[in-house]
């Protein structure tokens, strides 16, 4: 990503916490690789943000290099895209402090995540934990980011987000690009496999995800555990027979298969087959990503002289709009 050039920035931000999972892969990763072409794209591992909630460091740290780890082996480029983690960029800290003073206690009191996590952290309701959408904020807003890809749970954070840049450019013209969402153009969402209503999240029990790094029997175990129905019929209804849909849609997304054609050659045989069919088309779809992570693992000299020259890289952008944003609001810059 060069200083000069056109191609609008687009912006990802993701904890290194939990399992990164094949809905995640599916749902975001693969796409990102895609997106390198038409983008700036800027990956960053949101460390700061898994502040605010208990951590233990060493997990931290481990699940911090993984994920930088992951990233490439999922394809993205560490040469054209930038891969670095939050806390390597102090400029994300300090816009923060600058947008804190301009979020007020009532919206960001509003936020549903800040509602839902607060209940389930009594012990811990933090003040890191309420200004989260302001450090997210920062995060977009500090590399003029055009789009922002985000699911379903951090529509409201690209909002408030929204709702702070137009804030600002009332009071000084011209400060910050104002993000859009980045809708995916192909939508299979994936399910969890132990409650397929709901969306699969990395931060829910193992047996209910499948972790990119999950061995292949785990994975065939998975699958065959997967909660399905009893009607016993191989049919794409997300509505009525979400377990199957949701095997269908891994299967056709993962296979190239389309949804007519696979439903048509599986009718009448039985959920074990589906079942096995799909953990197959995972661990297809798994296995170069491992063995690419493994290579990358046995070289934590090369993950580290990238995960630093990328941090480098993004400073260089970073601090273009906070020295903008600070002589702009009369903070004197010799
Ligand atoms: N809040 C996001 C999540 O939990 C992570 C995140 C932090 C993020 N900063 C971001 C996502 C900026 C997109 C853009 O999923």
């Amino acid at each position: 990503m060069s200083e000069t050039t056109k191609k609008p920035v687009l912006f990802s931000g993701i904890q290194p916490t939990g399992s990164i999972t094949l809905g995640n892969y599916i749902g975001a990763m693969r796409n990102f690789v895609l997106l390198e072409d038409d983008y700036d794209c800027l990956f960053c591992i949101v460390d700061l943000h898994a502040l605010t909630v208990r951590q233990d460091p060493a997990a931290l740290r481990r699940k911090t290099l993984e994920l930088a780890a992951l990233y490439i082996a999922a394809g993205l480029d560490p040469e054209r895209s930038i891969i670095y983690c939050q806390s390597h960029v102090p400029q994300h800290a300090e816009l923060a402090w600058v947008l804190n003073c301009f979020s007020y206690m009532g919206e960001l009191g509003r936020m549903t995540q800040f509602k839902d996590k607060s209940a389930r952290h009594k012990d811990n309701i933090n003040a890191g934990l309420f200004t989260y959408p302001v450090l997210m904020a920062a995060d977009i807003l500090l590399y003029q980011a055009a789009v922002v890809p985000v699911g379903a749970d951090q529509k409201q954070h690209l909002e408030i987000t929204r709702d702070i840049a137009q804030r600002l450019n009332a009071i000084y013209p011209g400060l910050f690009r104002v993000p859009e969402p980045h809708i995916p153009r192909e939508t299979a969402k994936i399910q969890s496999l132990s409650e397929p209503e709901k969306k699969m999240s990395k931060s829910d029990p193992e047996d209910s995800l499948i972790s990119l790094l999950d061995k292949p029997e785990d994975v065939r175990r998975k699958f065959r555990r997967a909660v399905t129905d009893s009607d016993g019929e191989i049919r794409f209804d997300p509505e009525n027979k979400p377990g199957v849909s949701n095997l269908l849609s891994i299967l056709s997304v993962l296979s190239g298969e389309g949804m007519e054609a696979l439903t048509q050659r599986l009718a009448g045989q039985g959920y074990g087959k589906l079942k096995d069919e799909t953990a197959e088309a995972v661990n297809a779809a798994l296995s170069p990503i491992q063995q690419r992570f493994a290579q990358l693992m046995a070289d934590k000299t090369y993950l580290a002289h990238t995960l630093a020259d990328n941090a480098r890289r993004a400073q260089g952008m970073a601090q273009k709009t906070l020295r903008k944003v600070y002589k702009k609001l009369g903070l004197y810059q010799p």
